[in-house]
């Protein structure tokens, strides 16, 4: 008997062939809750689990006896009981590197548009507000020869980096993460204690994963130490960042804008003050949401499983201690 996935996140049709060829795959194209009653009848013969953004529970792995692997179409993997999954002994696997230079991108997108304020310009363009030359009080900030300081210092930190120091001359300041000796020499990139890096940096870009101990890692401490100029960037998640203090920093003129891709709770209410903040840039956690990266997300998503389900290591595996070769 095949053994049965279910895929509640999005894969093209020659990733479904791949996956049917050996697998019984059962499609929740349009899944948004894990209460889901077909997904949840589902469960009970499922020895797979591909998709993303849902939360996983202990709950729900007790509806599944016979799950394996689940196969993330993300590398984040907060919304995971990692260690649950691990003493069920049910291999979790993420979708790492593929996304890094992307997601850089992103982080890019986010400090260029904040500094120079160009969403809050451009709608002023089409509002068609746009009568004589630009005056000094929607000016910008530079970018080039600032200093940028990174909060975590890996893979997807190192690429924003990168782009700081190779393309736009800034120096670059790190912390949260263990000295990279060989970043320092490539990229000039100076190791700080975070509190030094708040205050000495002109703009600020958090990376670093979700953990218990990184949830609300910056908070009203962390913003006061900033300067009024700061442009603070979060791409991570958004529990990495205490969002009322952050939303108090915007409003005190503690920081100078922000540019954030992740929220404390997503989809982000249209309650949220930073709706209406005119130094806020917000997006809808798109990261790492291109037409390439996700195919190639998904893909890797894919071979994780096929390979796993039939006893092989996966690529990405999170929690290696689950491992049992056979
Ligand atoms: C990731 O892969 O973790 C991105 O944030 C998308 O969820």
């Amino acid at each position: 008997m095949k053994k049965r996935i279910l895929v509640y996140g999005h894969l093209n049709d020659s990733q479904l062939a791949q996956l049917n060829q050996d697998f019984e795959v059962i499609i929740f194209p349009d899944l948004t809750s894990i209460d889901d009653t077909a997904f949840r009848a589902s469960l009970s013969g499922a020895h797979g689990l591909v998709g993303a953004s849902l939360v996983i529970t202990p709950e729900l792995l007790d509806a599944a006896p016979h799950l394996e692997t689940i196969a993330t179409i993300s590398v984040g993997y907060d919304n995971y009981p990692v260690e649950e999954l691990t003493r069920r002994g049910i291999l979790l696997c993420n979708t790492p590197d593929v996304l890094t230079e992307t997601t850089a991108d992103t982080g890019f997108l986010l400090i260029m548009a904040a500094a120079r304020r160009a969403v809050e310009l451009a709608e002023l363009v089409k509002r068609g507000e746009w009568t004589r030359g630009i005056e000094p009080k929607y000016f910008g900030s530079d970018v080039h020869d600032k200093t940028l300081g990174m909060i975590g210092f890996g893979r997807i930190g190192a690429a924003v980096a990168r782009r700081g120091a190779l393309g736009f001359g800034m120096r670059i300041l790190y912390s949260n993460a263990s000295p990279k000796p060989e970043l320092e020499a490539q990229l000039g990139a100076e190791h700080r204690e975070m509190k030094t890096l708040l205050a000495e940096a002109d703009i600020i870009c958090v990376t670093v994963p979700l953990t218990t101990e990184t949830e609300h890692l910056i908070d009203e401490q962390e913003f006061a130490q900033m300067k009024p100029s700061t442009i603070f960037v979060n791409i991570a998640r958004g529990k990495v960042v205490n969002e009322a203090a952050l939303i108090e920093a915007l409003k005190m003129g503690q920081i100078q804008a922000a540019g954030l891709d992740v929220f404390e709770q997503e989809p982000l209410s249209p309650e949220s003050p930073l709706l209406h903040m005119k130094n806020v840039i917000a997006l809808p956690h798109i990261g790492s949401a291109t037409h390439e990266t996700r195919t190639a997300m998904a893909q890797r998503a894919v071979d994780n499983i096929t390979l796993a389900l039939r006893g092989e290591h996966p690529i990405s595996l999170v929690n290696e201690e689950a491992w049992k070769p056979a």
